[in-house]
């Protein structure tokens, strides 16, 4: 059982979600990331408490936190233990039909990043390199760092994370792995900074962070699903429907983006029009009361008739 006042997540920018969703009453909504439930219960509230909104997680305990907060409206709300990736096979599952609006909101909640059993941030030393979001996945992050070669660590922390000192920090990794195994994520700090040179240490954030980031992507394969997902939403709208998806990183942002780009072309069954020619980035009143929302990135699409332009 989680406990409802450990779950401390501040929905992102949910204004603007509220803005490009338009809930209404008797519209029927998808959250594919219901967390604790915070946008979900906004989507809910801003429709008067009339709409009907799936929501999926693939992490169980989030689940139970949505339920309790979302009991309100709990004849109103499906929750599904799910990857984002099944949307489209969920939504048939339970006959759902066409659906007015979806919405992603990527990546980890504080209450995941905080927990000390999971070991998702740098910050908590103790905690184990697990990483899992779904508990049902076989690989942790303790076994990546196990079992890849040089190669293989290098090439993950520089597509994941960007990281420069990618080949150092493997190699690093690889020696202390032959030592003893990197089992706490404060074990891994102590090589990253180990690995990585004093002067670089000073700028850029966190030394770990990138290496942090790289491992949780694989690990839940968050590209993939993202890719997978991403196809299926646009699917599940009706014509004038919407999806908006808030990223965390470049690399899932540019999914999104190359995404729709090739969606709002002509003569795709499925045709979007972009509602956000950029993303749009939170305000600093925003920023400043919550942190997370620092590299939030909000976009927005709306389905159209295949046949209809894109003006
Ligand atoms: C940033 S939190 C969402 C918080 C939520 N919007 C709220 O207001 O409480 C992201 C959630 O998405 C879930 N998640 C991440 N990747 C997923 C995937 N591929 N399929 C389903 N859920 C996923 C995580 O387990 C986490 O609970």
């Amino acid at each position: 059982m989680v406990d409802r006042l450990e779950w401390e997540h501040r929905p992102v920018m949910v204004r603007e979600v509220i803005r490009w969703l338009e809930p209404r009453p008797g519209g029927l909504y998808v959250d594919a990331t219901v967390g604790g439930g915070g946008h979900a219960r906004a989507l809910l509230e801003a429709a008067g408490g009339q709409a009907r909104l799936i929501g999926l997680d693939r992490d169980p305990e989030a689940l139970e936190v949505a339920a309790r907060n979302l009991e309100a409206w709990s004849d109103r709300v499906a929750l599904l233990h799910a990857d984002f990736s099944e949307l489209g096979a969920k939504l048939r599952e339970i006959h759902a039909g066409a659906v007015d609006g979806v919405i992603f909101d990527l990546g980890v909640s504080t209450h995941q990043l905080e927990d000390p059993r999971r070991g998702f941030t740098y910050q908590v030393p103790d905690a184990p390199l697990d990483m899992r979001m779904d508990p049902r996945l076989a690989v942790t992050a303790a076994d990546l760092l196990q079992r890849l070669d040089v190669r293989e660590l290098a090439d993950l922390f520089r597509r994941y994370g960007e990281e420069r000192w990618a080949s150092r920090i493997a190699r690093f990794v690889v020696e202390q792995r032959a030592r003893r195994a990197i089992r706490t994520a404060g074990e891994l700090v102590e090589c990253i900074k180990a690995a990585v040179p004093a002067s670089a240490r000073r700028k850029g954030g966190h030394p770990a962070r990138r290496v942090f980031q790289a491992l949780r992507i694989a690990v839940n394969a968050e590209l993939e699903q993202l890719e997978r997902a991403l196809p299926q939403a646009l699917e599940a709208l009706k014509p004038g429907g919407r999806v908006v998806v808030i990223s965390f990183h470049s690399l899932e942002d540019r999914l999104v983006k190359q995404a729709w780009v090739r969606a709002a072309r002509e003569g795709q069954p499925v045709r979007v029009r972009i509602l956000t020619s950029r993303p749009e980035r939170p305000g600093p009143q925003e920023v400043a009361q919550n942190p997370r929302a620092r590299s939030a990135r909000l976009r927005a699409a709306e389905r159209v008739l295949a046949s209809e332009g894109n003006a």
